[in-house]
């Protein structure tokens, strides 16, 4: 089978951050993104993968190039303006063979058991399955509405509270059928949640759900972007948790504190913890990073070659790449603090 993966979005919500480095490649405890998606669609077999990109499109190039590193065969398949979700897979439908397609949005982690997925979708003789999963605020999502036997019965995205009749949403994977896709114009911007799902319901297709009950985070924003730090770190998801790295160039200075209860620290190669700094609760630093002397961090994310100055003060926040934060500095919950970034518009990229 082939999956899709769109990662065409501007990421807006996770500015600063994704001004320079998109969304799916922000690291996530010190590596890609996207790498965790890979992971998982090669534990099921699936190692053809069409990235949709719209984006900086050079830079996952750079990061990830024809995949033959990751085990994977990755090809590209790229919209110089964007197309929207439905517009992206149109315009991939050429690379896509006829075959099931397991199209996932690029900026969720979700332990969805894939050959589970794709046995419910056959028995259904399903045009479109999506894996749906529970939150407490469905307003941000897809709402799904579905019958007993799984079947969708409604489609509301982004729906205001007073809409809300469910807390099932799309977790953002979807299994279609070729003749599915055939349903989409070509050549213009296309939503799949808005257009296409309302009208396939419409004209009475089969679409079924399928409740996955695993982690899902989507970590489109800054907020989710600390917390599925926070979640890998404290071990509540099948994701690797790593220990403190070793033999990587990490030095660690005179009488550090590291962690406190049940936290868990992931220093990046090359990083120097100077004396007496205190790190504790769930902290993840990149690679060539300075904690100075006395500074006290908490929760937090410190992403590639950031500077943090002596005595500064961090606690529930993501800072960098190449942040030099001074002596003393306090940044308190939800600070997101990056480097200079260029944003370009659309027309310049
Ligand atoms: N290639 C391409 N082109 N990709 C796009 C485009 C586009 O024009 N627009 C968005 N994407 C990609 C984004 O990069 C992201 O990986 C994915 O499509 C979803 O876009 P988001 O902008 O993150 O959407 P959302 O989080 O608000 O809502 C979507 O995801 C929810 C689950 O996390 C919807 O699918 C909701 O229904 C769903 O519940
Ligand atoms: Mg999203």
């Amino acid at each position: 089978m082939i999956a899709l993966i769109l990662i065409g979005g501007l990421g807006t919500r996770l500015r600063p951050f994704t001004c320079d480095i998109p969304k799916p490649l922000l690291p996530v405890v010190n590596r890609p993104f996207l790498e965790y998606q890979f992971s998982i669609l090669k534990k099921h077999g699936i190692r053809d993968v069409v990235l949709c990109t719209s984006y900086k499109p050079e830079v996952f190039r750079k990061a990830l190039g024809d995949g033959r590193a990751l085990g994977l065969r990755l090809r590209y398949c790229h919209e110089t303006r964007p197309m929207g979700t439905g517009g992206a897979l149109k315009n991939a439908q050429h690379l896509l063979a006829g075959e099931t397609v397991l199209a996932l949005n690029g900026d969720v982690l979700n332990a969805l058991d894939v050959t589970a997925f794709l046995k419910q979708h056959r028995k259904n003789q399903a045009d479109l399955s999506i894996a749906l999963t529970r939150v407490k605020d469905p307003t941000l999502y897809g709402v799904v509405e579905t019958a007993p036997s799984g079947r969708i019965r409604k489609f509301v995205e982004k729906p205001s509270w007073d809409e809300l009749e469910s807390n099932t949403i799309n977790a953002g994977a979807y299994l279609f059928e070729p003749s599915v896709l055939s349903r989409v114009p070509p050549g213009v911007n296309y939503s799949l949640e808005r257009s296409l799902f309302p009208q396939l319901l419409a004209e009475r297709a089969r679409l079924f759900g399928y409740v996955s009950g695993g982690y899902w985070i989507d970590i489109g924003t800054v907020e989710k972007y600390l917390q599925v730090h926070l979640d890998i770190l404290s071990g509540q998801t099948p994701f690797g948790k790593k220990g403190l790295s070793k033999g990587t160039g990490v030095k660690i200075g005179r009488d550090v504190t590291m962690g406190r209860g049940t936290g868990s620290i992931v220093l990046g190669r090359g990083t120097v913890v100077k004396d007496f700094a205190r790190l504790s609760g769930h902290i993840c630093v990149g690679q060539r990073c300075e904690i100075g002397k006395g500074a006290s961090l908490e929760d937090c994310v410190v992403l590639d070659g950031t500077h943090v100055g002596d005595g500064a003060r961090l606690e529930r926040c993501v800072v960098g790449p190449g942040v030099r934060i001074g002596a003393h500095a306090v940044l308190g919950r939800g600070v997101a603090l990056a480097g200079d970034s260029q944003v370009k518009p659309y027309s310049q990229l």
